[in-house]
């Protein structure tokens, strides 16, 4: 089996949070322009996965989704799977759903948790960092023990270099390519 490729899609506020508190959904403060590019990128995906919460704040039936949960769960619908990840590794979870759909090009979509587990079996081969020019104050990291405010800082103190970097719109709004520094 190919390995797949493991993307990290993830918006931040400028002071480095991906929620104010937990349930607070993207798409009621992130930019229009990043909501295209995110559905976008999510439609093109083999599968995407998350945590529970993650999950269960938007719901869709019809996605290809690995869902973290420490109850385990299995197959909850024909495209959902639930599990506990401990003890597996990110090519594990390709081999548990190849018989529904191959994983070549997986998206990994938080929250905290779920960035650290890629983080810390070193599987995240890309991320796709979307900076909003707002500042929560508070809220939920993109890692856990996040001391970095600026959210790119944040990725380069974990080992990854910004290979591109554009404005998506006059607002101000920032979206940074990464990618592990040893490549
Ligand atoms: N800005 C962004 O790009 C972005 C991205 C993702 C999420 N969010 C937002 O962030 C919030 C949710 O994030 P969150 O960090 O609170 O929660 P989350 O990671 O979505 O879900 C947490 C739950 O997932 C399960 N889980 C996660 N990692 C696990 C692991 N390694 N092992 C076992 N179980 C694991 C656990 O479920 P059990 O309790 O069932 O054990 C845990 O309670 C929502 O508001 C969401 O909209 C924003």
């Amino acid at each position: 089996m190919t390995r797949p490729t493991f993307t990290l899609v993830v918006v931040a506020s400028a002071d480095g949070f991906i929620a104010r508190r937990s349930g607070d959904n993207p798409a009621g403060w992130a930019s229009a322009e990043e909501q295209a590019l995110f559905l976008d990128r999510v439609a093109a995906a083999d599968w995407a996965v998350m945590g529970r919460l993650t999950h269960q704040a938007a719901d869709r039936p019809d996605r290809r989704r690995v869902v973290f949960s420490g109850r385990g769960g299995g197959w909850r619908r024909p495209g959902q799977l639930w599990l506990d990840p401990a003890g597996l590794d990110p090519d594990a979870l390709a081999a548990r759903v190849a018989k529904v759909h191959p994983m070549r090009d997986a998206l990994i979509l938080g929250g905290t948790r779920v960035h650290d587990w890629f983080l810390a079996h070193g599987r995240i081969d890309a991320v796709s960092l979307t900076v909003e020019p707002v500042r929560f104050g508070a809220g939920l990291p993109i890692f856990s023990g996040q001391q970095e405010r600026d959210p790119v800082e944040a990725f380069l103190a974990r080992g990854f270099r910004v290979a591109a970097a554009r404005r998506l719109n006059m607002a101000g709004t920032r979206l940074v390519e990464l990618v592990p520094a040893r490549t």
